[in-house]
Order: structure tokens, then sequence, then C-alpha cells
């Protein structure tokens, strides 16, 4: 119970992050040999949850049941972790699901979440006070949306149905500190950085229109809720860090590039202790 004179409650989190495995499809046995060298540290380091930042599945080109099968193959080795796991669903990932047979409106889902286990293509959980985001960022930018102020035009959409939802779950859990993750990252930012923090100049890195155009929209939610601490993205490759509102936008590096991968520490600041190509930080929490 907190009160006058009460330190504010902290919270003590810790979690794996890997991004852009590239498993299936057009992947190497390396990959997985990656994957096998981050659930063997996690199975040591003993976090709170695991989770994966997308594009599992590679150019898999038309949906076979051998997909299925490696992606549960391969989900399975996650789970090794020795901890919850989550996923996230990345472009490469929802390319595959859309040519599944079974397609409904939006990504065909069953035979991903029965290899995986995810509840839905978005959603959210709680790691103690801690409040865990996930989000798709995989529909098209809609031919009809109007100039985004960042001032680039991005490729990725968040749909109306899941801004509605992200407004009421920041709602339905104010006063709680968060943390979400997306696949694409929710901002253009040009060379000269978002002058709100982060790198100057900010690397600029492959298609710049590979972000989730109306990600401002997100940006604005996440920024009046006041206790969102950052939003990790993957697709990049390589990662970069800029600040948004007071939010940690950071992109990490993909772990068929190098092993990478990331220990993340949430405690009084975000560390994020990095291997291969990702970078350690130690960052602090908004004010
Ligand atoms: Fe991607």
């Amino acid at each position: 119970m907190s009160g006058p004179g009460t330190p504010p409650q902290r919270v003590e989190t810790r979690f794996g992050v890997t991004a852009d495995a590239h498993l299936v499809g057009r992947a190497g046995p390396e990959n997985r040999a990656h994957v096998e060298r981050f659930t063997e540290a996690m199975r040591t380091w003993r976090p709170d949850f695991v989770i994966d930042l997308g594009d599992i599945l590679y150019h898999c080109g038309e949906p076979r049941e051998e997909h299925i099968q490696e992606l549960r193959r391969h989900w399975a080795l996650y789970c090794s972790a020795g901890c919850a796991a989550y996923a996230v669903l990345g472009n490469h990932d929802a390319d595959w699901l859309r040519q599944c047979s079974e397609a409904g409106p939006g990504p065909s889902w069953q035979a991903y979440h029965e290899a995986t286990g995810m509840p839905g293509r978005f959603y959210s959980f709680d790691v103690g006070r801690l409040h865990v985001i996930v989000l798709d960022g995989n529909t098209p930018r809609p031919p009809s949306a109007g100039a985004s102020p960042d001032g680039h035009q991005g490729a990725f959409w968040l749909d109306e149905l899941q801004m509605e939802w992200l407004a009421g779950d920041l709602r339905a859990h104010r006063g709680r500190p968060k943390i979400l993750f997306c696949h694409q990252e929710l901002h253009y930012t040009p060379p000269e950085g978002s002058g709100e923090g982060g790198q100057v100049p900010f690397p600029q890195i492959g298609c710049a229109s590979s972000h989730v155009d109306n990600g401002w929209e997100a940006r604005r939610l996440l920024a009046a809720d006041g206790e969102v601490i950052a939003c990790f993205a993957g697709h990049k490759h390589h990662p970069r860090w800029v600040v948004y509102g007071g939010v940690h936008y950071i992109t990490l590096a993909a772990t068929h590039r190098a092993g990478s991968y990331s220990q993340v520490t949430l405690s009084d600041s975000l560390r994020i202790e990095g291997f291969g190509e990702q970078p350690s930080c130690d960052l602090p929490l908004p004010a």
C-alpha cells in the first residue's frame, strides 16, 4: 500500500528478447543454432519471460504442412527457455498466415495459434505490476489514409479495431508501468532525431517506409498514459533508439545476424544487455 512518505512501488522484471530469427522458409540451420544459444542462456539467466519480436517465418511462399511442423518445432525450442514465452507477429509471419486456406478476415490464425499458443494477433499480459502490450503492425496502410505528421509515408498500419483496443487496454491499466512490443517501428525518424532524446544523428537504415504509418497516433496514446516506459521493435535488423513523449522506442538487432539478442532488466532504470550486434545501454525511466 502506498501513502504519504512511502516510496513509489518499483517494478523488478527481467526478460529476454529475440527479433527476426528467420527460422522457417528461406533460412539456414545456423539461425536455429542462434536461438538454441539464446534459450540456453535464458535457462541460466532465468528471466520472467522471453519474447520474440517476429519474422520467425521468412519468405515461405505457398503455405505447406511442413511449415507448420517447423513452426511447432521452433516454438518448442523457445519454450525450452524455462519461462513464459510470447511471440509478436512480423510481416513475414503475417504474409504466410494470410495465404493459409482457412484465412478469415485479417491474418489466418488457427495453424499459428495451435503452434505457438498465442492468444491473439494483439494481446496484453501482466508480469507482477508490469503491464505488457503486444501489437500487430502488419496491416497494410490503407490507400485512403492522409499524410502522416511524421513527414514520411509508412507501409504499415494499426487497424481501427486494434487502436480502439489499445486505448481501452491502456485505460484499464492506468497507474501501472507498461512496456510494448511491435514488430515494426511506430515512428519515422529523420537523421536529426526526434528532438526529444535518443540517438543524434539517428541512424538511417534500409527502407524509410518500413514503419507503421499511423504509429504517431499510438505514440500519442502512450505519451498520454504517462506510465509507458518503452516500446521495442525489430524488423530493421539493426539497432537504434529514439524518444518520443517520454517513451523509449528501441529497435533491436536481428537474431539471424550474429545471434543477436537482449537481456532486459527493468528496475530503477531500463538496462539492456546486448549480445551479438545488439549494443548494451542503461536508460532512465520516464520522469
Ligand atoms: Fe520484418
